[in-house]
């Protein structure tokens, strides 16, 4: 029987609070399961910084490559947000852990929990049914493309760079998750303004010619944007780049009632990494407040991408679900009729979620 490895990346800030209950997750499903899940820890971010001078340590690097999946928290730092002239950030580590690994696919479900219509500043008659998942490319675009100062450090530039095998491979994920779906792909770009967005808005229409059923729509981001929050519902499958995706998933996470609620899938040609799609929260870190859902719901997609364990991942959610029946939420999801024994922290949340597993 096979022996599952798993690394358990918490990196910094609430990555570490949240980390630890959907680590548990896993564990409680293996042993309702009968999987043997062997979990090696590594680090990166601030904490790898501090111990090593390197935001991606080699040895973290090895430990992912040699594992089945991944599951990542977050990294970021204070300290590093504050000072905009630091050479070595926490992020560097994000973003030589996506490239090295080849994880240009990051897939963020923006699944809207009934329970949680009122928790959402959206009225519920807007949100109610809405269901989309993003593609966002993870690897390409002005994330890294040259970049650099000029004129004594008084000009500063980072490029806007998209190949056509960048946007074929993400865009042939995104219609072959359409076909399981609504048939719908809404690609997104900029494409009356940057060059980029012409050969992205060119390559998907091509792509689209392989998928006879799909229904290929285009918007603009600005217009997206917009039309996110109008009618949440007009969205299914959306496919865009590396910085588009991460705005607009942002803004799709108040959909789902906060950023403590979406988990993501980032995957390619190796390993597959599952995180949370928010940050290291510092205004949250230590107060043992987080959410730790996104980070659970994380673990469920790990299961069923990576392991292939439908049901398992199913248990998961259904758990989810049923702790947000029963009324319990962080303090994130609340409103005016939660009652304050229901407000859970990050520790006991995680419980509630494993008593319903
Ligand atoms: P953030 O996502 O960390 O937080 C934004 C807001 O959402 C904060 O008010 C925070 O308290 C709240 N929030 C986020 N996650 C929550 C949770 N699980 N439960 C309850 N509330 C939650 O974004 P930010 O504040 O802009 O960035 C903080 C740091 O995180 C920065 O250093 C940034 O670079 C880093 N960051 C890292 C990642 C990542 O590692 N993938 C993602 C985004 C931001
Ligand atoms: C995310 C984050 C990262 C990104 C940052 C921290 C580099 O915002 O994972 O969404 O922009 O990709
Ligand atoms: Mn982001």
């Amino acid at each position: 029987k096979k022996t599952y490895k798993i690394t358990i990346l918490p990196g910094d800030g609430i990555g570490q609070e949240v980390t630890r209950e959907g680590k548990k997750v896993l564990e409680k499903i293996a042993a309702k399961f009968g999987h043997t899940f062997e979990f090696d820890e590594a680090t990166i971010g601030h904490a790898a910084i501090e111990a090593t001078g390197n935001p991606l340590p080699d040895e973290s690097l090895a430990k992912m490559k040699a594992s089945d999946a991944i599951l990542f928290g977050a990294v970021g730092h204070p300290k590093y947000d504050n000072d905009p002239t630091a050479k070595v950030r926490p992020e560097q580590g994000l973003l030589r852990m996506r490239k090295e690994l080849g994880l240009y696919a990051n897939l963020r479900p923006i699944k809207l929990f009934d329970e949680l219509l009122e928790a959402s500043s959206i009225k519920p008659e807007v949100l109610r049914g809405s269901d989309i998942l993003f593609f966002r490319e993870l690897t390409g675009d002005v994330y890294f493309g040259e970049r650099g100062r000029k004129d004594n450090g008084d000009t500063a530039y980072d490029t806007m760079i998209y190949s056509r095998y960048e946007v074929e491979r993400i865009a042939h994920k995104a219609f072959k998750a359409a076909m399981t779906r609504k048939k719908k792909v809404m690609s997104v770009d900029k494409s009356n303004v940057l060059e980029s967005s012409r050969l992205w808005k060119e390559v998907v229409n091509e792509v689209a010619k392989q998928y006879p059923e799909v229904t290929l729509e285009h918007q603009f981001i600005d217009a997206a944007a917009m039309l996110l929050i109008k009618n949440p519902k007009a969205f299914d499958v959306v496919l865009t780049g590396n910085l588009f995706g991460d705005i607009l998933t942002d803004e799709a996470s108040q959909i789902a009632g906060s950023m403590g609620m979406l988990a993501s899938a980032s995957v390619g040609d190796t390993v597959g990494l599952y995180e949370p799609i928010h940050g290291s929260a510092h205004d949250i870190t230590g107060k043992g407040v987080a959410n730790p859902l996104a980070s659970i719901l994380s673990a469920a997609l790990l299961l069923d991408i990576s392991f292939g364990m439908k049901e398992e991942a199913d248990t998961v959610i259904k758990a989810v679900e049923q702790t947000l029946k029963a009324g319990f939420r962080t303090r994130d999801i609340a409103d005016a009729n939660t009652p304050a024994a229901n407000i859970l922290n990050t520790e006991t949340m995680g419980a509630k979620v494993l008593e319903f597993i």
